[in-house]
């Protein structure tokens, strides 16, 4: 799959659901409007796009939501996709919260997965608590183990937020050191309508850098994983901290992804509408169809997004990031 600028489509990120046990302030409302089931594709039309996309060259897929792990069958599903990895597909993922990788996380294993992204924006409970809307850090910090335990690589997210958490940057830094995970610090996106404005949360991450780098000893890596993180080298640590900045820094042209909602519609870019539905085609069962869809969206792929955040901007798109997946 090659767009019309010629990046080479082989990273596929799938929501398997919308729904989420939390409602971190910065992704979505506190009352939430959820998609109603019958429009979110079946576990089966998952795995049947999914090796598709194989087919099509893709090598890597993520599954994310919402929060993936509250999806009933989730495992089945991560097996279903799994048995692919080795035979076209070179890695399975998830991004998730980790509330209940505690409990999922040795089936996920087992079904191939071999790393995971988890979301951790503080180490004050409290704060935790505030951010996502009453969740329990406790639960996350026991799937961490759980993960670590069973073998996962983990890579933790953590979305800065000004006055929020921003002065706990660096002692994330030092846990992810310690712990041997991985980091990616990220800037707020203006995805959906929230309660709150953006911008007073806004973080600008090259600013966040300055500061790490009077503490910390940052080597530009040479990793370029297609996405949109610029990656650091953590000396003496073994670790790699990852800067996304939408907002500072356009990333765009290297971009080798599209996004798949829960309801089957594909995305080719986080910050635009442009999309082509694939449920009823799956449904219908014809391949062709679906094919000649995701053509289509290739031809049209934007560029760029162009976010910008401000007091008088509105979201860039609609769509929360639940819905096409984090
Ligand atoms: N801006 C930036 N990050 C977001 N996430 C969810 N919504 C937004 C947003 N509007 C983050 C989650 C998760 C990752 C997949 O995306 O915290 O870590
Ligand atoms: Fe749920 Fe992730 Fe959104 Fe938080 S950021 S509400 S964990 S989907």
């Amino acid at each position: 799959m090659i767009d019309s600028f010629g990046r080479r489509i082989t990273y596929v990120r799938m929501s398997v659901t919308d729904r989420c046990d939390l409602r971190c302030r910065y992704c979505m409302p506190q009352n939430m409007k959820f998609l109603p089931r019958r429009e979110v594709m079946t576990l089966e039309e998952i795995a049947r796009l999914a090796e598709l996309f194989v087919g099509r060259g893709v090598r890597r897929i993520r599954l994310t939501g919402g929060e993936p792990l509250v999806r009933r069958g989730i495992v089945e599903l991560a097996e279903a996709i799994g048995s692919k990895v080795g035979s076209g597909l070179d890695e399975l993922t998830l991004t998730t919260n980790g509330t209940l990788l505690e409990r999922f996380a040795s089936s996920l294993h087992a079904a191939g997965m071999r790393r995971i992204n988890v979301s951790v924006d503080s180490f004050c409970p409290d704060r935790f608590a505030h951010i996502t809307r009453g969740g329990d850090l406790s639960a996350v910090l026991r799937g961490l183990e759980a993960a670590r335990n069973a073998g996962l690589a983990i890579k933790i997210n953590m979305v800065a937020l000004a006055g929020i958490n921003e002065d706990e940057i660096g002692e994330m830094v030092r846990w992810c050191a310690g712990q041997g995970h991985d980091l990616t610090l990220i800037e707020t996106m203006p995805l959906g309508s929230i309660e709150e404005d953006r911008t007073d949360r806004y973080l600008p991450l090259d600013q966040v850098r300055r500061l790490l780098a009077r503490e910390f000893e940052l080597l530009p890596s040479v990793i370029r994983t297609g996405g949109p993180a610029r990656y650091f080298d953590l000396a003496g640590s073994g670790i790699r901290i990852g800067f996304i900045t939408p907002l500072t820094d356009n990333f765009c042209d290297g971009c080798n992804r599209i996004r798949v909602s829960a309801t089957g519609t594909v995305y080719g870019c986080l910050g635009h509408e442009q999309n082509v539905d694939l449920r009823d085609a799956l449904r219908s069962g014809g391949r062709e169809e679906v094919d000649s869809l995701l053509d289509r969206l290739l031809a049209g792929k934007p560029r760029r997004h162009d976010f910008v955040i401000g007091p008088s901007a509105a979201p860039a798109v609609d769509r929360h990031m639940s819905v096409t997946g984090g």
